[in-house]
């Protein structure tokens, strides 16, 4: 069994389109061995607490010294005996000593087609607010490794979506969602895990 670490801080949309492709068996031979947030109202945890998958918060109101909760969550992860760590909307920056430890074996999903539109400050809504703002006519989503800088991993899969006239921040936030990151990051777990077993 392939097993994978996914790491929320919000609604989880991501975690459940990987929920539902391992039910699905668009991934397989892969479980997920925990769901970890920073944030313990997180609804990620309660579909993952649902679906009887463990659960781990590591929060930073707990844990306000930078060093020691960069220690515990490293920790978590390694207590969960990995073979990849997904980030799944996770708003806390790596750690450097788990980008280390974990080398490749970290993957994000970022709401735009990079190198557009990445890097320090652009999450969440800031994202596609950006987009429409510049004018683009097509925007998507990338899956990429993690290394220590914010969004410059190795890329490994993208997806395009459309973006239209009358789009608020909102409705293409959705769209990019629904037509590519809900499609993408399964895809590219189910990817990991197969390359692994051939390895
Ligand atoms: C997604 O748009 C993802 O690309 C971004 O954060 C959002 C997470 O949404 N990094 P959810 O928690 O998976 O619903």
């Amino acid at each position: 069994m392939f097993r994978i670490a996914v790491l929320v801080s919000g609604g989880g949309t991501n975690l459940q389109a990987i929920m539902d492709a391992i039910e699905q068996k668009k991934i397989t031979d892969t479980e997920i061995a925990v769901v970890i947030s920073n944030n313990a109202d997180a609804y990620a945890l309660t579909r993952a607490k649902n679906a009887g998958i463990a659960t781990k918060c590591v929060s930073r109101k707990e844990i306000p010294d930078r060093d020691a909760y960069d220690a515990a969550l490293l920790s978590a992860v390694d207590e969960a005996k990995v073979d990849l760590v997904v980030l799944a909307g996770f708003l806390v920056v790596i750690p450097e000593a788990m980008i280390r430890a974990y080398r490749n074996r970290i993957i994000n999903i970022h709401p735009s087609l990079i190198p557009s539109f990445c890097g320090t400050g652009y999450y969440g809504l800031k994202v596609h607010e950006a987009a429409l703002k510049r004018g683009v006519k097509v925007s998507g989503a990338t899956v990429h490794f993690v290394d220590e800088g914010t969004d410059t991993g190795p890329i490994l899969l993208q997806k395009a979506v459309e973006v239209k006239e009358d789009d608020t921040p909102e409705i293409l936030q959705r769209r990019i969602m629904e037509e590519a990151e809900w499609i993408l990051l399964p895809q590219a777990i189910q990817l990991l895990a197969h390359q692994s077993r051939e390895s």
